[in-house]
């Protein structure tokens, strides 16, 4: 049977085809699978990266395009922050090809996008997904083009840059530069390599979870998440559940989302209890990555902070800076924005013994 996408809005399933990014309704989309029957043992069968766990993913089983693009993504070192706080674990995400955790979603997807016998695809992205896209294309020769601000990281737009992919830099809010990149996926008819409306890109940061079960050998109480558009936060989710699901853990850990306090419509919504989060003014973040006035996903995002029993944290411009010099004082050079990460720890009232994991997303050479 053909795959197919149920509209997260209305419940419309729709055919999967290249030029098909969400629903007529206006709704994201999602794809029509039960959960993942997990085979632990088959995982053994896989190179040592996030295609380990290939069989859970929603791909024909014999595919192998994925082998000629994967660059080793995935596997990050969980590594103890500090010896003096032995249940304090970071997971080193800038250790991946382009060096954030973007290529995660940018490998499956763009693998997906292989097997749909893509030529082109168009991306709009504060930066790392863009490159990371860019990087995936290519390595299959697709051709790319990525929507940015004329105000993202020099050395980000560099990065797109160097692996070929035509840049349009759009003055503007991140709004006005999806809704560019959008008008030129539907006047041209091309694939939308979207990491906040393509659900491939969460078949591949749900590979967060599925690294953390094995490098702990069960689940931490809690994870700190940076929040934007969510593709870490719901990727991490739907891994947890999987594995929950299939009775490999107990529990999924409790989600403490982090947003900027200068652009944080999902910590508004959380706070006032609302399902879905409103249009925010962007007040201007250091966190570029994080800087999402209006997250498509945010009921999805929402819901997911609110099973785990979660919370959402809001971090002031000098705690980023501050959190960023810590950090580098233990060794770890992060990008502005992953340096939200940490603050968000620190403002954390944490429970004795409780066992938390944050992601170092970008490496620190990304940003001045
Ligand atoms: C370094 C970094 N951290 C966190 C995020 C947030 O990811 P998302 O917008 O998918 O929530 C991004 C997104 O670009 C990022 O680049
Ligand atoms: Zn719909």
């Amino acid at each position: 049977m053909m795959e197919q996408y149920i509209c997260n809005n209305c419940g419309k399933k729709h055919d999967i085809t290249p030029t098909l990014w969400k629903c007529e309704c206006g709704g994201v989309l999602n794809i029509v699978k039960d959960t993942p029957k997990i085979d632990v043992a088959a995982w053994n069968n896989y190179p040592n990266s996030l295609w380990r766990y290939f069989e859970t993913m929603p791909f024909a089983k014999d595919s192998k395009t994925w082998e000629s693009i994967t660059m080793g993504e995935g596997q990050s070192p969980l590594i103890v922050l500090d010896p003096l706080e032995l249940n304090t674990y970071v997971k080193v995400e800038y250790m991946m090809p382009t060096l954030s955790f973007k290529d995660r979603g940018a490998a499956v997807l763009i693998a997906k996008a292989k097997d749909l016998g893509v030529s082109k695809v168009i991306a709009d992205s504060s930066g790392n997904a863009g490159t990371a896209i860019a990087a995936y294309a290519a390595r299959c020769n697709i051709a790319c083009e990525i929507y940015l601000s004329d105000e993202t990281s020099p050395k980000k737009i560099a990065q797109v840059k160097a692996h070929g992919a035509t840049i349009k830099e759009i003055q503007g809010t991140r709004e006005d530069i999806a809704a560019a990149a959008q008008k030129a996926v539907d006047e041209g008819k091309v694939f939308y390599a979207s990491h906040v409306y393509n659900p491939y890109f969460y078949e591949g940061t749900k590979t967060y979870a599925y690294e953390i079960y094995e490098q702990l050998n069960g689940v931490p109480d809690s994870l700190i998440i940076p929040v934007g558009n969510g593709t870490l936060l719901l990727g991490a989710y739907y891994g947890f559940i999987e594995l929950f699901e299939n009775r490999l853990i107990e529990k999924v850990p409790k989600i403490i989302a982090i947003q900027a306090a200068n652009c944080a419509p999902l910590v508004s919504a959380y706070e006032n209890g609302d399902a879905t989060a409103a249009l925010v003014t962007n007040k201007g973040t250091l966190a570029e990555g994080i800087a999402i006035a209006a997250p498509a996903r945010s009921k999805q995002i929402l819901e997911a902070v609110r099973k785990t029993n979660g919370i959402f944290i809001d971090i002031k411009e000098d705690e980023i800076l501050s959190a960023r010099a810590i950090l580098a004082d233990k060794g770890f050079y992060v990008e502005v924005t992953t340096a939200a990460n940490y603050a968000g720890y620190i403002k954390y009232k944490k429970a004795p013994n409780e066992k938390i994991i944050i992601p170092l997303c970008g490496a620190g050479i990304k940003s001045k």
